[in-house]
């Protein structure tokens, strides 16, 4: 059975080998975002891990948005605007994914800051999107070229990493984006 056309030309994904790399033997690595084993709160959880046999409940298949009490929580939490939902994801990479799937089809223009995080980076060329980049200054992406960008394509969505970009490190404040176009902002 041959793969999909959009599965044949994909790359190996760059964020398996980096974590493929740290966890050799030895190796202390910077690269990934991964947390240092001991400082888990285990202890933390210890008491809800412990109940889990009396919630069996917990294992039954659910609400595709997830856990209700999670998302009543999130809502109030993030004080969600009665007009928004929320979801639980199995990661960044999940949401992601679920936007392009939603907002994309192949050959859309997607703006993103370049370096970019590679995650993203993965998802949407999965989309099949156009991706355009503008270059990532020390304050943050260039806005000049990003005007440019919105004034000479048809940009469906641009995609930033405003607080504590990786891989650069740079934290910025959007205050408004070109009328009727998308953001997807990490936070
Ligand atoms: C910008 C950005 N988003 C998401 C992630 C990973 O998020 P998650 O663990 O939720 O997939 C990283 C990890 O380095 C990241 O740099």
């Amino acid at each position: 059975m041959n793969l999909a056309k959009s599965l044949q030309n994909i790359q190996p994904s760059y964020i398996r080998e980096i974590l493929d790399a740290a966890c050799a033997p030895g190796v202390i690595s910077l690269v990934g975002g991964l947390p240092a084993n001991d400082k888990f709160p285990l202890e933390l959880m210890a008491k809800s891990l412990k109940d889990l046999p009396n919630r069996p409940e917990l294992f039954q298949y659910g609400n595709t948005a997830g856990y209700a009490p999670l998302l009543a929580h999130f809502r109030e939490h993030y004080q969600l605007l009665s007009s928004h939902e929320g979801i639980v994801c199995t990661g960044s990479q999940q949401g992601l994914d679920l936007i392009a799937r939603s907002f994309i089809n192949p050959g859309d223009t997607i703006v993103m800051e370049a370096p970019s995080y590679l995650g993203a980076i993965q998802v949407f060329s999965l989309a099949q999107a156009n991706i355009e980049s503008i270059s990532q200054r020390c304050d943050g992406p260039d806005l000049d070229e990003l005007e440019t960008c919105f004034a000479t394509s048809d940009v469906t969505l641009f995609y930033a990493v405003p607080d504590f970009h990786n891989p650069t490190g740079v934290s910025l404040v959007f205050s408004s984006t070109p009328t009727g176009r998308f953001l997807v902002s990490e936070i």
